[in-house]
């Protein structure tokens, strides 16, 4: 199965096993580090069922949620049917349906494991920042744990945080930290040998 089919087939489910892998918390802090202000435009690239846009529209921000999975979509279009202030795209890592410059943030969260190469994914969310506009990213730090990439269809087994900063620099991006988010990750393999708790980072970068 790709990792596309896969988000298909999870999307129904996905808000449930979000819960169980990590909580609100990590929402906050990508939000608080990015110091979201009402009235701005935001990017939720890899948005999913929207777990970050919801905590945006909160705040009072616009919302472009990008997300390659149909499914997914849909279950954040029911989810969300009397917002008018999100813009779904679908839209696939390396040519992102966004023009040059539209946005005021990019948040990604969980989602730059699953992506081929993790350097263009995150140029390509620069370049849709306005000059000043901040890229907030969260994800799992370096893993062990082979069962995520044949369950979950992890392509990357997390990321050393150097890595991310140096890529972050490469994309053209100033103050550029990455530090821990204060949670971590957990997860159950199938047949139940082995479990996973996984500290999460949030890379933050102004353009
Ligand atoms: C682990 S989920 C995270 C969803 C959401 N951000 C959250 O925190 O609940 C990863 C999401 O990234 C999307 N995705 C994976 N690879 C992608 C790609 N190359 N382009 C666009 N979306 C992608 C998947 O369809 C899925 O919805």
């Amino acid at each position: 199965m790709s990792n596309e089919d896969y988000f298909d087939q999870v999307a129904r489910q996905w808000d449930e096993m979000r819960k169980s892998f990590f909580s609100e918390a990590v929402r906050d802090r990508a939000l608080s580090i990015a110091g979201v202000e009402k009235g701005r435009i935001a990017a939720d690239i890899g948005a999913g069922t929207g777990f970050i846009t919801e905590g945006l529209v909160r705040k009072g921000l616009q919302v472009i949620a990008v997300d390659r999975s149909e499914a997914m979509l849909a279950e954040m279009k029911k989810k969300f049917e009397l917002s008018d202030e999100i813009d779904y795209r679908k839209g696939d890592a390396e040519k992102l349906p966004i023009p040059d410059g539209a946005v005021d943030y990019v948040f990604a969260n969980m989602y730059l494991h699953h992506v081929e190469s993790p350097l263009k994914a995150i140029r390509e969310m620069v370049r849709i920042l306005k000059p000043g506009g901040k890229l907030v990213v969260t994800d799992l730090d370096e893993h062990a744990f082979e069962f995520l990439r044949d369950e979950h269809h992890d392509r990357w087994m997390g990321f050393r945080r150097e890595d991310i900063e140096r890529w972050f620099k490469e994309a053209g991006l100033r103050n550029v930290s990455v530090e821990c988010a204060g949670e971590d990750c957990c997860a159950q393999s199938s047949c139940g040998d082995e479990y996973a708790r996984i500290s999460i980072f949030v890379a933050s970068g102004e353009k």
